[in-house]
């Protein structure tokens, strides 16, 4: 598949990216999880340099929890709706280990990256780990979402 870069080895990437995974690993603290004890940490990186954290929160009726990149992702847009964001990042981590786990951002979130992707004409790049543990960068939302529904199709 054509459009994103895979790295084996978290040294090789680029500082940038690293310095969001971390910020990602750490809001994984935050994560309200007593349902799934899956606790998820997201990431992104605004144009200024700035970068804001959202981690998933749950609740016990189940549907109104929230994953952690649309905890990020509605908090960048609702606060800062001028500023393009350029890429996010997501991990992951049971709550009963300190060890980060591979994790893919859910077609939800997908779906939720491509409509700001669109609404800001600039690409969105998406970091998160597969289950071979490479590290993938992809170049937008879209690679990730074939024959995706948009505004375009209304
Ligand atoms: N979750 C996320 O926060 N992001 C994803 O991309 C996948 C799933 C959360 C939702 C729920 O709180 C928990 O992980 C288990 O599904």
């Amino acid at each position: 598949m054509e459009g994103f870069n895979t790295y084996t080895n978290e040294g090789t990437l680029d500082p940038y990216f690293l310095k969001l995974i971390n910020r990602a690993r750490s809001v994984t603290n935050s994560s309200y999880s007593p349902y799934s004890n899956y606790r998820v940490g997201a990431a992104l990186l605004l144009e200024n340099g700035q970068i804001l954290t959202g981690s998933n929160q749950e609740n016990a009726s189940y549907p109104a929890g929230l994953c952690a990149e649309r905890v990020a992702l509605f908090y960048a847009a609702s606060s800062y709706p001028d500023q393009v964001i350029k890429a996010v990042a997501v991990v992951a981590r049971s709550a009963r280990e300190t060890e980060f786990k591979p994790v893919s951002p859910c077609g939800i979130c997908r779906q939720v990256v491509l409509e700001y992707e669109m609404k800001q004409g600039v690409p969105i790049q998406l970091i998160f780990q597969t289950q071979d543990k490479q590290w993938i960068i992809t170049k937008n939302s879209r690679v990730l979402l074939p024959f995706c529904f948009d505004r375009d199709n209304l």
